[in-house]
């Protein structure tokens, strides 16, 4: 593998995914839409010896992104790794949905699923031509279990994951790798702006998520739930019957 993407890439997760893979020799697109933070990192990535590009993308505007990634695929002659990484979370991916206006419902659906899959999409037939490649989307925890303040956050997620299962079943027998990554609490400005506002149990450093994934990458696993007991309570309680369900989501919620 030589060539990577990663969307999201101007902080968080897809900040210090982008270092680490740059670490190990790929040469790394970080894409998102703060052109100053890309800029900073790609200079202190390509001052330490790594191979890295700055690419200014705004995933709320798929038919853009489908256009320019498909173009960025044929001009660097292919890129082997996608990390659709880039999402709306933090204080806009928490409201109560009875306070929620239909700007945040549509964005957070618009951006996380349709975003998504735009940035995953220009590069299947491709990769295809190729007969390999490795998709890799990061989702949530929160697609393993309905929560109360995230209904459009979750479905958004839920989706994506939906998407990525499929995709895998369809597309790993002809060449192509897809990893799900469901993330429990991660500490990075997203959860920052969710201080005091809901309990986030086991919340993990950004630098150890960033590691979880990379060997996940390397594994080229199929979903990865970290921290696993984020994920085995999420799938427990989605399996509870809907009456007892209810009530315990409603208390831990905030
Ligand atoms: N932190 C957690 O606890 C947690 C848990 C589960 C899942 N996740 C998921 O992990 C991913 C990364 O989140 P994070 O925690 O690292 O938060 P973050 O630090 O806020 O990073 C979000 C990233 O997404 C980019 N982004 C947002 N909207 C975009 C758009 N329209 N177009 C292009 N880029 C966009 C942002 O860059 P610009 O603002 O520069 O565009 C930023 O680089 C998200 O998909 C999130 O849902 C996080």
């Amino acid at each position: 593998m030589r060539r990577a993407l990663v969307t999201g890439a101007s902080s968080g997760i897809g900040l210090h995914l982008a270092r680490r893979l740059a670490a190990r020799g790929l040469e790394v697109w970080l894409a998102a839409r703060r052109k100053e933070l890309l800029d900073v990192e790609v200079a202190a990535i390509n001052a330490a010896g790594g191979k890295a590009h700055a690419l200014v993308l705004d995933i709320s505007d798929p038919d853009r992104v489908v256009e320019t990634l498909g173009r960025l695929d044929d001009e660097v002659g292919g890129i082997d790794l996608v990390v659709a990484n880039a999402g709306l979370a933090g204080a806009r991916g928490a409201i109560p949905l009875p306070k929620c206006e239909w700007a945040d419902v549509r964005d957070l659906l618009h951006v996380n699923l349709i975003g998504s899959a735009a940035t995953i999409h220009p590069f299947i037939s491709r990769m295809l031509k190729r007969g390999h490649g490795h998709l890799v989307g990061v989702s949530s925890v929160s697609a393993d279990c309905p929560i109360a303040r995230a209904a459009p956050y979750g479905a958004g997620k839920a989706g994506l994951t939906f998407y990525l299962e499929a995709a895998d079943i369809e597309l790993r027998a002809l060449g192509i790798d897809v990893t799900i990554i469901h993330p429990g609490f991660v500490k990075t400005a997203a959860t920052d702006e969710l201080q005091g506002m809901a309990p986030m149990p086991f919340m993990v450093p950004v630098e150890k998520m960033a590691a979880v994934i990379d060997r996940a990458i390397i594994k080229r696993r199929r979903l990865v739930r970290h921290p696993w007991i984020m994920g085995f309570v999420a799938r427990l309680t989605a399996w509870l019957p809907r009456f007892l369900m209810a009530p315990i989501i409603r208390k831990t919620s905030g």
